[in-house]
């Protein structure tokens, strides 16, 4: 498929989508979020695919937000439609079953510090600047920026975020918890491939249980967090991938897992 917005290359089991939009900083339009939706579709039915790293095109942003030209004229009818869009989009990434990791090359705000967050792990170039900016143009977020960020970074930090729209650099990023590590901006995409590449060694179907099982402690109190955790645990051993883990261990190798 050739998208106008979007490059997506593959590398045996990653895949790396670029946001292609460099002379708008890479904003997201809903012709941008349209093919997001339809590339992760794609990605999430891929078998093959383990991991996908997100960045963006060019040496300035990650995401500079959604698109302010095309948000300008909506009304509350049409904004609605747009927030829903980026809440479909943003949802299947965080339910999918691959690893999404956010490689932010440059500016991740409003809309883009959302897609960062809808992630599931996110690496920050030095020069990296994250910040939720909504407020000075008379709005708030609305990817799903004051749900995630509320329960990754916790509510004051939060708050203070979209309250002041003041832009934070990676390494405070990393002391919020924003980020989970900062590496140097020409180290960006190999560090986030050799991070997929590390996760994309273990079992595909046992990749996902962990996934869901962590997801779901941000949903859910603690004892049902357990009850559900019990049961995605004894699901793994009905793989094959359980008996070939443990079998490779007993036998002091390294195992070889059949994604099964
Ligand atoms: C549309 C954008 C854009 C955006 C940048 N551009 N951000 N266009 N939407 N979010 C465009 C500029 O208009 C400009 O186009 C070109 O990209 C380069 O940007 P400059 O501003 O000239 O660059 P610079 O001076 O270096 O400033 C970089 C910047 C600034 C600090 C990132 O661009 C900026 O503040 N952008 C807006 C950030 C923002 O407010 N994001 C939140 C959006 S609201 P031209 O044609 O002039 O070259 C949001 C809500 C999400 O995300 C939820 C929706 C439901």
């Amino acid at each position: 498929m050739n998208y106008n917005n979007l490059n997506i290359k593959f590398d045996g089991s990653l895949a790396i989508l670029k946001i292609n939009r460099p002379k708008a900083l890479n904003a997201l339009n809903k012709e941008t979020l349209t093919e997001l939706e339809i590339a992760v579709d794609d990605l999430n039915n891929n078998k093959e695919i383990k991991a996908v790293i997100i960045s963006g095109e060019g040496k300035k942003a990650f995401v500079a937000g959604a698109d302010i030209s095309e948000m300008k004229d909506m009304n509350v009818k049409k904004a609605k439609e747009f927030s829903l869009l980026g809440h479909r989009v943003f949802n299947k990434i965080e339910e999918s079953n691959k690893i999404f990791i956010a490689a932010v090359n440059g500016y991740a705000l409003g809309g883009g510090c959302e897609l960062a967050l809808a992630c599931d792990l996110r690496i920050a170039a030095e020069t990296a600047k994250f910040g939720q900016p909504e407020i000075n143009l008379g709005i708030i977020p609305g990817f799903g920026g004051t749900q995630r960020l509320a329960k990754i970074v916790g509510k004051p930090q939060a708050l203070e975020l979209v309250l002041t729209a003041e832009n934070i650099d990676a390494q405070k990023a990393v002391e919020l918890k924003l980020v989970n590590r900062v590496v140097e901006t020409d180290q960006l995409i190999s560090e986030a491939k050799s991070l997929a590449q590390t996760i994309a060694q273990k079992s595909a179907p046992i990749i996902s249980l962990a996934k869901e099982a962590v997801n779901f402690a941000l949903e859910h109190p603690a004892a049902e967090g357990s009850k559900y955790e019990a049961n995605l645990f004894s699901s793994c051993f009905s793989t094959l991938d359980q008996e070939e883990g443990m079998q490779a261990f007993l036998e002091k190798r390294k195992a070889e897992f059949k994604n099964e």
